[in-house]
């Protein structure tokens, strides 16, 4: 049946009344996912983006609409897609999860959920930037694992001490008296033996940090001198050359002898990574401090054989090392980060491998 120009033109008012619903209801949606800061994109069975926030769209510097329609993997300057991302092909083995992904710098958490609709199917996919809580749960972590182990080692090297004091002392007295020389030789061997347990023994004592920190105003850019001078006669033996890029600085409260062995160690690691590099060694110290933030900062960086990426994340673990045996105990850096985080500072590395190391260490000031 025909119907009349008046029904018609109803007819018309009605549709572009739903129209406008649909329009306002689309942009309303639009608004809340637009809303949501984590990255949210929905994929079709080719990895094509049907819908997605602003935030991800930002993530490559575009609006939602000039991305849609487009293979989400292309934005990120790929052929294929990731290993992780699911499509909607298989319905009886597709259901909601998630997974951990390092993507450039960062690692997120991607979860997904298919939908599955009519032949409309599509996964919503949802990533969220976990790169800080990461960092501070590994944070955690290493502070745990520390604070465990420093119970278990305080108490062994006390117990050790006393022992190893009797033979260093028993040894001496040996030493002392006559013997031939093959005696005499392994008399020395054991006193080496013993001194170098003695060293571990303390450095254990000190990772595990029985005294409390003794805080007082100093000035870093002499905390930094005198250690360098303390150390001055193995650096000029070895042909290191010092580079002091110092600014002015403000006095902050800091345990002088704990600050001292944190730059000390350092030193040695530099030391010991330039005289594996063949090169004519320099170790550079700069301080900083930046007043917006009362953030002091201090790097010592060596043009050593650098660290590999692979083992970066360990090398501030209790007794991790690469050094052989009777060179390294692996506490060094340990006890530098105990005493940086104890101050409520951070250290951390960065490293190019056969180029060098930087230490970055950063303290507040309090008051
Ligand atoms: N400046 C550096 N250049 C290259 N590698 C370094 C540097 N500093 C530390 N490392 C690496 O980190 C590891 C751990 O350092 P750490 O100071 O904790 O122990 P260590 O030097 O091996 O032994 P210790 O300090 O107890 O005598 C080292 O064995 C080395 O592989
Ligand atoms: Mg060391």
């Amino acid at each position: 049946m025909k119907k009349s120009g008046k029904e018609s033109e109803e007819d018309l008012q009605k549709q572009s009344l739903l129209f406008r619903q649909i329009w306002k209801s689309q942009k309303w949606w639009q608004n809340i996912i637009d809303a949501i800061k984590d990255y949210l994109f929905v994929l079709d069975n080719k990895c094509r983006i049907l819908r997605t926030n602003k935030a991800f769209a930002n993530l490559f510097g575009k609006e939602p609409a000039d991305i849609i329609g487009t293979p989400y993997y292309e934005l990120y300057g790929m052929k294929e897609p990731h290993e992780w991302c699911v499509v909607p092909n298989d319905k009886n083995q597709f259901g909601p999860g998630s997974v951990e992904r390092k993507i450039n710098d960062s690692i997120y958490l991607i979860s997904y959920f298919p939908i599955f609709h009519e032949k409309n199917d599509a996964v919503v996919y949802i990533m969220k930037d976990v790169t800080e809580t990461r960092r501070l749960k590994d944070q955690i972590y290493h502070m745990d694992k520390l604070s465990s182990l420093g119970t278990l080692t305080s108490g062994v090297a006390h117990e050790i001490n006393n022992p190893l004091t009797g033979i260093i002392g028993y040894t001496e007295m040996l030493l002392m008296k006559d013997h031939d020389d093959t005696s005499k030789k392994y008399l020395k061997g054991v006193y080496d033996s013993a001194i170098r347990c003695k060293k571990i023994v303390e450095n254990m004592l000190t990772f595990s940090r029985q005294k409390p920190p003794h805080r007082s105003p100093e000035n870093i850019n002499d905390v930094i001198d005198t250690t360098i001078e303390l150390h001055e006669y193995w650096l000029k033996s070895n042909n290191i050359e010092i580079i002091r890029n110092y600014q002015e600085v403000p006095y902050m409260d800091l345990d002088r002898q704990q600050m001292q062995q944190v730059i000390l160690n350092l030193i040695i690691n530099a030391e010991h990574a330039i005289s594996g590099s063949g090169r004519r060694g320099t170790i550079e110290f700069k301080t900083g401090y930046d007043k917006n933030t009362r953030t002091m900062i201090i790097t010592v960086s060596d043009n050593g054989i650098g660290i590999p990426q692979e083992i970066l994340p360990k090398i501030f673990d209790p007794f991790f090392t690469t050094k052989p045996v009777n060179v390294g105990t692996g506490l060094g850096l340990s006890i530098a980060h105990g005493i940086i985080t104890e101050q409520g500072g951070t250290i951390e590395a960065r490293s190019e491998q056969g180029k060098g190391t930087s230490f970055i260490i950063t303290l507040s000031k309090t008051e």
